[in-house]
């Protein structure tokens, strides 16, 4: 694990409430929307990468599915989420990784990443992220990736980010995956701001 960027998000999860960070979402809408198109059972294995304080595990647990995982770099962040859902949140699996060093030990029908993969900026790191999903999905599992768009900022939480046109993102899962949909979303920050991002939805070949 990268100790700078543990030490950056733990900062970040301890000084900050929920509401105080520039992805806050009160409900995730449109994941949600494309986490309902998929007709998924509700034994799917699913897994939020990078989820932090995010709502989209109240969600699913509250739509009823039983296989759900959340991982993140930071424990404060899953320690705040765990606190959140109280004895609810005995029915996830938690798990403290840095994305880059992430051994899965099951396969998923779902993975889910909304504005964590983007902070990968080196091509050898963003590689092995397109590796990791393609090992981790079952054949016909669903990945639902949010990234900023081409107009998305640059940074995020003073972290430099990659932005993704629909060309982009298609081209780096080309090999092993069918781009089902994309859609761009502008998201409001707290702070009355705007950043497009763009959500697509792939299919593993
Ligand atoms: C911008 S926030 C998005 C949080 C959440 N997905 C949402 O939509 O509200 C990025 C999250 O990714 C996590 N993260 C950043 N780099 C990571 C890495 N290398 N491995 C795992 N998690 C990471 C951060 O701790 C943070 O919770």
């Amino acid at each position: 694990m990268k100790k700078y960027l543990e030490d950056h998000w733990q900062n970040v999860y301890d000084k900050k409430n929920e509401n105080e960070v520039s992805w806050y979402q009160k409900s995730p809408k449109l994941s949600l929307e494309f986490v309902k198109s998929l007709n998924l059972s509700l034994d799917a294995e699913i897994i939020d990468i990078g989820a932090g304080e995010s709502r989209l595990v109240d969600n699913l647990l509250e739509m009823g599915f039983v296989n759900l995982s959340v991982l993140d770099i930071s424990s404060k962040s899953i320690e705040k989420t765990k606190k959140r859902l109280g004895l609810k949140s005995k029915l996830v699996n938690w798990i403290v990784s840095d994305i880059n060093n992430f051994n899965p030990t099951k396969k998923y029908d779902l993975w889910h990443d909304r504005a964590a993969f983007h902070f990968l900026k080196d091509s050898v790191e963003i590689d092995n992220y397109v590796k990791l999903v393609k090992s981790s999905l079952h054949n016909q599992g669903n990945l639902i990736i949010a990234t900023f768009s081409e107009n998305g900022p640059l940074k995020c939480s003073g972290l430099e980010v990659s932005r993704y046109s629909e060309n982009s993102i298609s081209d780096l899962f080309n090999n092993d995956f069918e781009l089902i949909k994309s859609q761009k979303s502008i998201h409001k920050t707290p702070f009355s701001t705007s950043q497009e991002f763009l959500f697509s939805k792939f299919k593993k070949k």
